[in-house]
């Protein structure tokens, strides 16, 4: 029997709770075992007192940290409490899968030393770039490329906002209002204007593409509050596209990067992705370029990459090896964008 738990039960957790319920035979086959929701934690449950989950429901820490999980699903946000519960479920040896990409960012490297030491893991695909499957991707296939620059488009209800700010017939306030109904922003949107989520899931995937945590000091962030109609204008008159990049890159010493309203050329492939899409776009010497794009907020494709990184994890028992995998750089292709 596999028990599951969740910590938080938002628009993620609640996504993948929907998708294990909804697929729990496919996923018994797959696992070869039961599974039992066995306990979730909210910070209040009050609204929970009907509904399927209301038996299972609590807002007592203390009763759920004494429920013996095989798996705790994490998607609370914020650095405290999910460090302190984390770091105590993985010290019992459980696994967990978490979307707190500010978890991951700031406390990625202890969090993973812990499940090493204890022989379980942290899953962590879900953090970056939503429904696409890039952290795995990265760890798995990637392994020997070196990569000079990643960039991407890392927030979606950004996206979202400059995709359907272009045509002039909206304003910010009300894009950015129809972003936290469709679920893609944050509980405080702040972090998603502010550039604080781009920078969380760069930092990351810093990680996978340089074999490096790289510290939040490293970056250039600019939020994109400071957007005005006419920056679409002049964009339009010089044939590029404004478009919310992240990007980080090696310049023969040390990873740096910055997170930046900018002008892209539209023939760019981070330019084609519109609305709540996300892009990430690696560049290597050996590799070459490649570009992956897909959904990058909402419920269904987080609660996807949390339930297939779950799988991942436990058909492969990931080992983190802290290597660092700067082995060759062409700084030539490093600067590319027009930063406003
Ligand atoms: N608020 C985030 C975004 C959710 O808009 O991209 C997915 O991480």
């Amino acid at each position: 029997m596999i028990k599951v738990g969740f910590l938080g039960f938002g628009t993620v957790n609640s996504g993948v709770y929907e998708g294990i319920v909804d697929s729990v035979h496919y996923l018994e086959q797959i696992l070869q075992e039961e599974i039992c929701i066995q306990k979730i934690l909210v910070r209040n449950k009050a609204q929970y007192l009907i509904g399927k989950q209301k038996e299972v429901v609590t807002d007592s820490p203390e009763q759920f940290f004494a429920e013996p999980f095989d798996v705790v699903f994490e998607a609370m946000g914020g650095e405290q409490p999910a460090l302190e519960y984390i770091s105590f479920l993985l010290t019992k040896k459980i696994p967990v899968v978490t979307a707190n990409k500010e978890l991951i960012a700031k406390h990625g490297q202890l969090l993973e030393s812990i499940a090493n030491e204890n022989g379980t893991f942290i899953g962590y695909e879900a953090t970056v770039a939503g429904g696409i499957p890039i952290i795995n991707t990265l760890r798995s296939q990637l392994q020997w490329t070196a990569v000079n620059k990643v960039s991407g488009i890392l927030n979606g209800t950004t996206n979202y906002i400059i995709s359907k700010l272009k045509n002039g017939d909206r304003t910010f306030s009300s894009v950015l209002k129809e972003a936290q109904q469709l679920g893609f922003a944050e509980a405080d949107p702040t972090a998603d204007i502010e550039g604080y989520d781009a920078l969380y899931k760069l930092q990351i995937l810093c990680k996978l593409c340089f074999g490096v945590w790289v510290n939040e000091d490293a970056f250039i962030r600019n939020g994109m509050s400071q957007i005005e109609s006419w920056n679409f204008n002049v964009g339009a008159t010089l044939g590029l596209k404004l478009k919310y990049i992240a990007e980080a890159y090696y310049d023969g010493h040390k990873v740096q990067g910055n997170i930046t309203p900018c002008y892209v050329e539209k023939k760019h492939p981070l330019a084609a992705i519109e609305d709540e899409n996300n892009g990430v776009y690696i560049q290597g010497d050996w590799l070459g370029n490649f570009l992956t794009s897909g959904p990058g907020a909402g419920k269904k494709p987080t609660a996807t990459s949390m339930i297939e990184d779950y799988l991942h994890q436990i058909q492969k028992k990931a080992k983190f090896q802290e290597v660092n995998k700067r082995w060759k750089v062409n700084s030539s292709t490093n600067k590319e964008f027009i930063v406003l």
